[in-house]
Order: C-alpha cells, then structure tokens, then sequence
C-alpha cells in the first residue's frame, strides 16, 4: 500500500475534553487525514469541534449513532452532514424506513454543501452478546443479527458498517467490493490493550477487509502520538 493510502485508511479517535483534542488535532496535523469525535466531544462542543478538526485540514468520522423515528432522524443526518463531516454513523436497528431516511437527510445537506456525508451503520454493538439480544426479543446469533442488519442497511442506501475485524471478512463477502467497512479495537502488536479485548493488527483487519481502521488510544495517549501514528502508517505500508 502507499503512504497516503495508508494515511488515508486509519481514524483517530479523539476521546477527550476539547482542549486536549484540539491539542492532539494540531500535533496530528500533517500526518493524519481523519479524526473521529463521538458523542461525548460532540455533546459537550457541538458542531464547533467538527468545524475546528475540517479547519485544520482533518476529515471527520462523526459517530453520533443516531436511532429514532425516521422524521427526526432525517433531519439529525442533514444537520449532522451540514456540518461537513465526512463519515456518519446511524443504528441499522431502527428499521430500513429510518436508515432511508438518513439517506435522504445526508442527501439533503449534500445538495447544500460541495460533498456527500457518507453513511455507516452499527449493526450489533460489541458491548452486546446473546444474553443481551435476547433480553430485547431477538434470537438470532449474534453473527446472524449483524448480517441481517447489515444487509438491511446496504438495501436502504447506506454506505458500510463498523464491525469488529473478526468479523470484516464476512462483511465484505456480504457488501461487496466497494463497501465501507470500519473497524475499532485495532491493536499494532505489543500495544497495550485498553478495555479492548477482541483485537487484531492494523495489518490483520486490512487484510481481512477493513477500508478504514479507527485506533484511539494506542495513538492519543501514547508519549509521542505522531511517531505512533507513523509507526502504524508503517505497518500498513506493507500489506
Ligand atoms: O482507544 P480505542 O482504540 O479503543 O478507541 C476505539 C474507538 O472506537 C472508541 O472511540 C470507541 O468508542 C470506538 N468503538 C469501539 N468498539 C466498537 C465501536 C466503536 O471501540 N464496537
């Protein structure tokens, strides 16, 4: 893989209060090309973080994982794509009406903005496992749920999924080639695993295919994270 493609597949999670996400975002610029803020950076800065991330050059994964009727959730994704953000993430549990409905927002907004938001869907959160599924009326496997609701999302317009990387294989068997598929708990090798506990490398969820790794920790919260950035870049250079 190239350099840029490399740059162009890994997400940084900025996980932190404003100050130290602007902070990191101005040591990252340059070498990274995408950030992600969730909702708790977005819920306590508001569209101004988004804005300062694009202001400094970053692409924005926002992951809002939106999930109500499909009126509200229309208007959620236009607003959140006005924004500018590159990458949205919706709940495919909603139903396929509220998953076109998204399209139809961040469709919207791209109408009124240069560039497309594209979509992603939760299909199955890794914090749930069977007991938890059943205890909300679903009793499918869990694998098979994920593939349900991923099929779902992709007949309603969506863009990709984010799944484990122990699942990206199946899901490109299932999208197809040009499907976005996200995956967190990333680990480079010998890195410290968090609360993450179902990782692979960088290089093993491309391989497996990943079109774009989210890694937070491993990079914000190491001594220097642009040289563990670069260390990852590295990595991706040879699949
Ligand atoms: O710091 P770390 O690399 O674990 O950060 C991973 C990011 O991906 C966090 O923002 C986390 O919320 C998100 N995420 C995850 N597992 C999922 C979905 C999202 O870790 N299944």
């Amino acid at each position: 893989m190239l350099d840029q493609e490399a740059r162009e597949r890994i997400i940084v999670a900025i996980d932190c209060g404003r100050d130290e996400a602007l902070s990191l975002a101005d040591r990252l610029s340059g070498h990274a090309v995408w950030l992600k803020v969730g909702m708790t950076l977005f819920y306590a800065e508001g569209p101004s973080i988004v804005q300062e991330f694009i202001n400094r050059g970053f692409k924005v994964f926002l992951d809002l994982k939106l999930h109500d009727i499909p009126h509200q959730v229309r208007g959620a994704a236009r607003s959140a794509s006005l924004t500018g953000a590159d990458l949205l993430t919706v709940h495919g549990m909603g139903s396929g009406a509220m998953l076109a409905a998204a399209r139809e927002g961040a469709d919207q907004a791209a109408q009124e903005r240069s560039s497309r938001t594209r979509l992603l869907a939760i299909t199955v959160l890794t914090s749930m496992n069977q007991d938890s599924l059943e205890e909300i009326g679903v009793s499918l496997p869990v694998a098979e749920e994920a593939a349900r609701l991923a099929g779902l999302a992709k007949a309603n317009g969506i863009d990709g999924v984010v799944c484990s990387p122990r699942e990206a294989a199946d899901m490109r068997k299932l999208l197809g080639p040009d499907a976005l598929i996200v995956t967190p708990g990333v680990r480079p090798a010998g890195s410290d695993l968090g609360d993450q506990s179902r990782v692979s490398t960088p290089a093993d969820a491309i391989a497996a295919g990943a079109s774009h790794l989210v890694i937070g920790r491993p990079i914000t919260a190491a001594e220097d994270p642009v040289a563990a950035y670069e260390a990852i870049v590295q990595e991706l250079l040879s699949v």
